[in-house]
């Protein structure tokens, strides 16, 4: 059975881990220092990094640090992981959910327009499954308006924009390593950007609030959390970081191959290349009605063909949790859209080129011979 993602794990990794647990200092230390400057160097562009135990926690601690709070909206796309939607509520601001694009799956400048409102404080562009935002319009809106943009890169580690790597840009960019990202550190996440004040206050919120002064007399200047990210999960992602250009390049050759080899089909819709796109998942549209089936049963049939598959995402603003913000069916046509129609196929940098012969196989079966 060929599962939809599997995290790429050696015996490097494993070596590491050995050496943190026989160091006798497991928790935040030397190595999650030192993959904080290795991920500071990967990126470039000056920014400074600060890990975390989520990609969830790293996104929380922008948020709060940025001064996001009640009475502020934070506009973000329909379509993404929900943990994109929950951090904002966590900060205690209002998410306002807006459409993207069919293909990318990611907000555009244009539907960011039509959701300002006084009370719009942030903007948090997702990179959808490793395809980079186009920010630059995005961020002459914001300079326009003045508000902040924080990016959730949680799937976009080791994604390029016109060839400068998201996390490069300087304002804040939270990146995910669990398990089926790009990379992983087990559970992890991080936070890049070139605002000194910030990484001070998240590093903070990262840890109870504390600040030590010079002579090393503890404070707590404002609230924190427990969100550090252990040595053991630094010592893998160190590893991993080494791994990652490898890892993008094959799962690159992968999405090329599925793009040639799959079948055309009026009822499918393929995901697009473009430079930089890190490919951390490929994620078709299959309109299963057209077909006479539904997404279950025609997953069932995939798995009978030894093919696992993956839902992402259900549109957001639809979640029984965000219509009480006043959403209905209807409001965002194309995130719904993607939310009904979308299935996930594998894809991960230890699949075979007969692998991806198997899922291309199972497709041809399904949509030829008939889904139902
Ligand atoms: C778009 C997006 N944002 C945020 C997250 C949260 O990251 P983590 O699982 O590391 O907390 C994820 C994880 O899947 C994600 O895909």
């Amino acid at each position: 059975m060929l599962p939809f993602t599997r995290p790429s794990i050696g015996e490097e990794e494993q070596r590491a881990v050995a050496e943190v647990l026989a160091s006798g200092w497991l928790a935040t230390g030397p190595r999650v220092a030192a993959f904080e400057q290795a991920l500071a160097d990967y990126l470039g562009g000056g920014v400074t990094v600060r890990v975390f135990n989520s990609g969830t926690s790293a996104l929380e601690a922008a948020l709060i640090a940025s001064g996001i709070g009640p009475g502020d909206e934070v506009i973000i796309p329909a379509m993404s992981f929900v943990a994109t939607a929950n951090v904002v509520v966590r900060a205690g601001a209002v998410p306002v959910f807006v459409d993207v694009d069919p293909v990318s799956r990611n907000l555009s400048v244009n539907t960011v327009e039509t959701a300002l409102t006084t009370q719009t404080r942030a903007i948090m562009p997702v990179h959808f499954a490793g395809r980079g935002v186009e920010m630059e319009p995005l961020r002459e809106l914001a300079r326009e308006r003045g508000l902040l943009v924080i990016e959730d890169a949680a799937q976009a580690v080791g994604t390029r924009i016109d060839d400068t790597p998201v996390g490069a840009s300087g304002n804040p960019v939270c990146f995910s390593f669990h398990p089926n990202k790009n990379m992983t550190t087990i559970e992890g996440g991080a936070l890049a950007c070139n605002d000194s004040g910030l990484i001070r206050r998240a590093e903070r919120i990262r840890f109870h609030g504390i600040e030590r002064d010079a002579e090393g007399v503890m404070d707590v200047l404002d609230w924190g959390g427990k969100m550090n990210m252990p040595d053991v999960n630094a010592a893998v992602g160190l590893v991993q970081l080494t791994r990652l250009e490898r890892f993008n390049q094959r799962r690159r050759e992968l999405a090329l191959g599925y793009i040639e080899k799959l079948p055309r089909h009026p009822a499918m819709t393929l995901p697009v290349d473009v430079p930089g796109h890190s490919w951390h998942m490929f994620c078709v549209c299959v309109d299963f009605k057209a077909l006479g089936t539904n997404r279950s049963a025609f997953q069932d049939r995939l798995r009978s063909l030894g093919v696992g598959t993956g839902v992402h995402y259900p549109a957001m603003h639809l979640y029984s949790h965000y219509r009480k913000f006043g959403y209905e069916p209807g409001d965002l046509p194309a995130a719904e859209r993607i939310g009904e129609q979308t299935l996930t196929l594998p894809l991960f940098p230890a699949m075979t080129g007969d692998d991806l012969g198997r899922v291309c196989g199972a497709f041809e079966q399904l949509l030829r011979g008939g889904a139902s």
